[in-house]
């Protein structure tokens, strides 16, 4: 009895994990952490734990007093819940969504990547842009996820719901 009961947990948790049970399968598992979207959400997007490795999000986490030329720093509790949560919902945690699996694939085992936008696969996805896409003044950089991806914080970087200002939507060629 509890063996089924286990099973059936596992079942409907990876059947709702992926949401292709409600056929949208999501790409990373949207960020819910209510500290981590307040401290790591204040300057810029606050990107899913999905995205990167966990070996990455502890780098991350050790470097915030020179984190990307600005001080980020946090104070011990609030930093080591913050790497619990980053830790605990990683890519290599979550490889039944599709996107944190190919970003976990796409890092070598030798590599610790702080950015996403340094990792293999989202270097190969952004290469047709080019910097009259990025520079301009409402997106800036390519660590501005939201500028294009206008549901980049549900978790969802579909190609359809690409939105670059100035130029619209992404035709694929
Ligand atoms: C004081 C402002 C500030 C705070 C607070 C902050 N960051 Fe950042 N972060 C930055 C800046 C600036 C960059 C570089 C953005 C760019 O390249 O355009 C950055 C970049 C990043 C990147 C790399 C993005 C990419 O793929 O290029 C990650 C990952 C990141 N931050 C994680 C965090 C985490 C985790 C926290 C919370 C512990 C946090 N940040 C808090 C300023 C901040
Ligand atoms: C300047 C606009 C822009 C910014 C900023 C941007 N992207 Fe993209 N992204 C694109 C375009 C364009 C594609 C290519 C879609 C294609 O051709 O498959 C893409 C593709 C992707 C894909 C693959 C989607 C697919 O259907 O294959 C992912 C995942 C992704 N981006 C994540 C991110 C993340 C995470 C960030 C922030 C760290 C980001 N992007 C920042 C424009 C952008």
């Amino acid at each position: 009895m509890k063996k089924i009961v286990i099973a059936s947990i596992l079942i409907a948790g990876s059947l709702f994990a992926d949401s292709s049970f409600f056929g949208s399968k999501k790409d990373v598992a949207p960020a819910t952490d209510e500290l981590y979207l307040k401290e790591c959400g204040s300057c810029h997007f606050a990107y899913q734990p999905g995205l990167l490795p966990s070996r990455s999000w502890v780098k991350v986490m050790d470097g915030l007093d020179n984190h990307f030329g600005t001080d980020a720093s946090l104070d011990a509790k609030d930093s080591k819940s913050i790497l619990k949560y980053l830790v605990d919902n990683s890519a290599e945690k979550f490889t039944n969504y599709k996107r944190s699996k190919k970003i976990n694939d796409s890092v070598a085992a030798a590599e610790t990547p702080i950015a996403i936008t340094k990792t293999r696969y989202f270097i190969q996805k952004h290469r047709e842009l080019s910097a009259k896409h990025i520079e301009q003044k409402e997106v800036k950089s390519l660590a501005n996820c939201m500028a294009c991806h206008t549901k980049a914080d549900k978790g969802s970087y579909n190609e359809r719901e690409i939105n670059i200002p100035n130029f619209g939507k992404w035709e694929d060629d």
